[in-house]
C-alpha cells in the first residue's frame, strides 16, 4: 500500500453536484461565468439542492422559506454572551454555535429526505444571522433582526451593519455568495461527505466542514491575504515584501490551487468587484497592491490567483471585518456542503480509506517494570 500525499489526484467519490474540468467550473453543468452573471444566490441554493434550475413558483417558494427561517434560537445568541468574545475567532464562534443550532432543532436525528431537505432550508437560512449576530454582540451592539423583504445577501448586510445596504454593496455580496457556493470534492466538502457517511446527521456533517473551511490553506487564506494587503500598505512596497517572502519560502495566500492550473475561474469577477468597489469606497489602494502582488508573483512562479485573493479587498470595500471573511466564506459555501450532504446520504458508503504504515516493526512487549 502506498500513500498518496494530501490525496493528491485520487478520485474519491461521484458527484453530479459540481465539477471543475480544464479549469472550468461548473455546478449541475451550469458554467460559473453565466451562473455568475445571470443568477442569484438563492437560484443557485435550488440548483445544488435539487439538481435543475428552479422556475419562477419554485424560487418564491424557496425564498420565503429561507426568509421564514432566518432567525436564530435565543439560547443561540444567549450562548455567544458565555464565549471568551474578544479572544474568540469568528469561524471557531460560527463552528459551535453551529453545533449549539443542533441541540435545538427537535429534527435532528431525523434521518429522512423530507425532514434533511427541512433542516437544510433551516441551516442555510440561520448561517448569516449566527456570523451578523456574533459580530454585533462582540462590538456590544443588539442583533439585528432579518427583513422578510431581503434576500440572503441584503439580510446579511442588513444584520451586520445595521442599515440598509445600497445596491452595488448587495450586487456584490450576492455575486461573491454565487461564486462560493461550491466547488467539487474540496477539503471541507470532503470533511462533510465523511462525516455523514458514517450516517452521522446534517449539523454534525457542517460543523466538522466548518473546521476544515477555518484553516488558511483553504478559506482561511481570504483573512490572510487582507493581513498581507495591510502589512504591505502601499504599492511600491509590495515588490520587496513579496519577494522576501518567496526568499524565505514562505507562501503567498491568495495563490495556488490543488486543481486549477492556468486559473481560478472565478478569480476574474471578484477582481473587477474589487477594482469597482475600491473605487468606490475611496480605498484604491487595496486594488492596486492586490494588482502589484500579482504581477510580481505571477512573474516568478506558475502561480494564479485563487478565489480567496480579491475576494479580500471585495469585503473589506463591503465593511466586514477581516476575521469575518471566512465566515462569510462559509456563509455561501453551507448550500454546496448541504448538496453533497444529501447526495452523500442517497447512495452512502461508508468513507474509510488505507494508511500506508511507516512506524516500526513487529516489537517484542516489555513489561513496565522493565522499561
Ligand atoms: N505561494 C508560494 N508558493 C506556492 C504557493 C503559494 N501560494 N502555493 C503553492 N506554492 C508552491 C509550493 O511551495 C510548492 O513548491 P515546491 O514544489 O517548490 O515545494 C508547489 O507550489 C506546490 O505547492 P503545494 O502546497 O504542494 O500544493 P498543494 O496542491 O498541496 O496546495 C494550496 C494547494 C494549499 C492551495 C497552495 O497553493 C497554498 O498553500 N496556497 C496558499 C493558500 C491559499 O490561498 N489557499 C486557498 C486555496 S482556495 C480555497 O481553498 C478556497
Amino acid at each position: 500500500m502506498t500513500a498518496t500525499r494530501g490525496l493528491e489526484g485520487i478520485v474519491a467519490a461521484t458527484s453530479s453536484v459540481s465539477s471543475i474540468i480544464d479549469d472550468t467550473l461548473t455546478y449541475v453543468g451550469y458554467n460559473i461565468d453565466d451562473l455568475t452573471k445571470n443568477a442569484s444566490f438563492e437560484e443557485v441554493i435550488y440548483l445544488l439542492w435539487h439538481l435543475e434550475l428552479p422556475n419562477k413558483a419554485q424560487l418564491q417558494d424557496l425564498k420565503q422559506q429561507l426568509v421564514d427561517h432566518m432567525e436564530i434560537p435565543q439560547e443561540v445568541i444567549d450562548s455567544f454572551k458565555t464565549y471568551p468574545i474578544d479572544k474568540v475567532h469568528p469561524m471557531a464562534a460560527l463552528r459551535t454555535a453551529v453545533s449549539t443550532l443542533g441541540l435545538f432543532d427537535e429534527e435532528a436525528d431525523v434521518m429522512d429526505k423530507e425532514a434533511n431537505f427541512r433542516k437544510a432550508i433551516r441551516l442555510q437560512a440561520k448561517m448569516p444571522t449566527i456570523v451578523a449576530a456574533f459580530s454585533r454582540i462582540r462590538n456590544g451592539e443588539d442583533p439585528v433582526a432579518p427583513r422578510k423583504d431581503y434576500n440572503i445577501a441584503e439580510n446579511f448586510l442588513y444584520m451586520l451593519n445595521g442599515k440598509e445596504p445600497s445596491a452595488i454593496e448587495v450586487e456584490a455580496m450576492d455575486k461573491a455568495l454565487v461564486l462560493h457556493a461550491d466547488h467539487e470534492l474540496n477539503a471541507s466538502t470532503f470533511t462533510a461527505r465523511v462525516c455523514v457517511a458514517t450516517l452521522s446527521d446534517m449539523y454534525s456533517g457542517v460543523t466538522a466542514a466548518i473546521g476544515a473551511l477555518k484553516g488558511p490553506l483553504h478559506g482561511g487564506a481570504n483573512e490572510q491575504v487582507m493581513k498581507m494587503l495591510t502589512e504591505i500598505g502601499s504599492v511600491d512596497k509590495a515588490e520587496k515584501y513579496i519577494l522576501d517572502k518567496l526568499e524565505n519560502k514562505e507562501k503567498i495566500m491568495g495563490f495556488g490551487h490543488r486543481v486549477y492550473k492556468k486559473g481560478d475561474p472565478r478569480a476574474k469577477f471578484l477582481r473587477d468587484m474589487s477594482k469597482k468597489l475600491t473605487d468606490i469606497t475611496g480605498e484604491p489602494q487595496w486594488y492596486e497592491i492586490s494588482e502589484k502582488v500579482r504581477e510580481v508573483l505571477t512573474s516568478k512562479k506558475p502561480l494564479p490567483p485563487n478565489v480567496d485573493f480579491y475576494s479580500a479587498s471585495v469585503y473589506h470595500s463591503l465593511g466586514i471585518d477581516h476575521d469575518l471573511f471566512t465566515p462569510v466564506f462559509a456563509v455561501s459555501r453551507v448550500s454546496g456542503w448541504i448538496a453533497h450532504i444529501l447526495e452523500q446520504y442517497e447512495n452512502n458508503r461508508l468513507i474509510r480509506p488505507r494508511a500506508e504504515y511507516t512506524g516500526p516493526g513487529m516489537r517484542v512487549f516489555k513489561p513496565l517494570e522493565d522499561r
